[in-house]
């Protein structure tokens, strides 16, 4: 998104008429991008689906100052308005649609390479929505074995909500036709979209590089979300999708024990608090909510304190 606002603000300086940048988003672009904007002081303005982000999750783009325009829509729909608006009005368009955003993501390959010393891991499984996180990753290592940096790419696995899985659908049909879908609702609220505009890209990076596209239901990703963060991880309920898809590989034997794999976090769990709660409360409709945690309520008595830690400790106790 830097790389993106840099070249707006210089086309600003050399008098180009752009009036402000635009993005249809369902959280997480607009918080970004609206940072930035603010930052280089240009207007920024939202599309986002109304009534399926809650004030929470709305926050970071209403206090960056940003143009929210909240519409009666999806994300699929908010992304056709932008696609017409940005035709008639000087607005540049920030989805990831726009190459300077796929060529900046990049990095996040080269970072993966780095981080592991330059040895190319086995696996890396990348969320997908609107597919230019997964176009981005592919180019990117690519873009290093082109440089002699590395000898191989690792096989990439896209792994989408069940909920929003166009994708999946897609390759489980062999590639044979693609067709949007409907998006349902899906806790891995920002990978809502049932048209990807990267479609064509994404499916290009998967084939050159032996991938696969899996799926996570909704119990799925909220159990491994709840599971990971037992171990400290607080994440976000979209590296549930991820998670779920290297369960699910490890299980079937496509992942192995001992290949290196590396799971893209995407965004924060603190962003989603809500869901956590819900988890936790076992309160979340047909959800067997299998790791939820939730806290015991006890009398401020000495015995009652006691009765229920004794029963606690006992189920902790090692078995010899
Ligand atoms: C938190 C989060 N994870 C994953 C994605 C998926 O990336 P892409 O839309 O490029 O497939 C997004 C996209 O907005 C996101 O916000």
């Amino acid at each position: 998104m830097t790389v993106l606002v840099i070249q707006v603000n210089s086309l600003r300086k050399k008098n180009k008429p752009v009036v402000g940048v635009g993005c249809a988003s369902t959280r997480d672009t607009s918080a970004a991008l609206s940072a930035y904007c603010a930052s280089a002081n240009i207007p920024s303005i939202m599309f986002l689906p109304a009534n399926k982000i809650s004030m929470a999750q709305l926050v970071q783009p209403i206090a960056n100052g940003a143009f929210v325009l909240s519409i009666d829509t999806d994300f699929d729909g908010c992304m056709q308005l932008i696609w017409e608006v940005t035709a008639e009005l000087p607005i540049y368009l920030a989805n990831s649609l726009n190459s300077l955003r796929l060529e900046a993501q990049k990095t996040a390959a080269i970072e993966i390479l780095q981080q592991f010393d330059w040895e190319v891991p086995d696996w890396v499984i990348v969320l997908g929505g609107n597919l230019g996180n997964i176009y981005a990753f592919y180019k990117g290592f690519h873009m290093c074995k082109e440089l002699g940096l590395v000898d191989r790419i690792p096989r990439l696995v896209c792994a989408q909500a069940a909920n929003a899985n166009p994708l999946y659908l897609y390759y489980k049909a062999g590639w044979k036709e693609f067709k949007p879908v409907k998006a349902n609702t899906t806790f891995a609220s920002a990978i809502q979209i049932g048209d990807p505009v990267s479609i064509d890209r994404a499916v290009y990076a998967l084939k050159n590089c032996d991938g696969i596209v899996e799926e996570a239901m909704e119990e799925e990703l909220m159990d491994a979300m709840a599971q990971a963060d037992s171990t400290r991880m607080f994440i976000c309920p979209h590296t549930g999708v991820a998670l779920t898809a290297l369960m699910k590989l490890r299980k079937s034997g496509v992942n192995g024990a001992n290949d290196r794999t590396v799971v893209v976090s995407t965004a924060h769990g603190l962003k989603f608090t809500q869901s956590k709660i819900d988890y936790h409360s076992n309160d979340i409709k047909d959800m067997a909510c299998r790791f939820a945690n939730p806290p015991v309520s006890v009398s401020a008595d000495f015995g009652s304190v006691m009765d229920v830690l004794k029963k606690y400790l006992l189920s902790k106790a090692p078995k010899y």
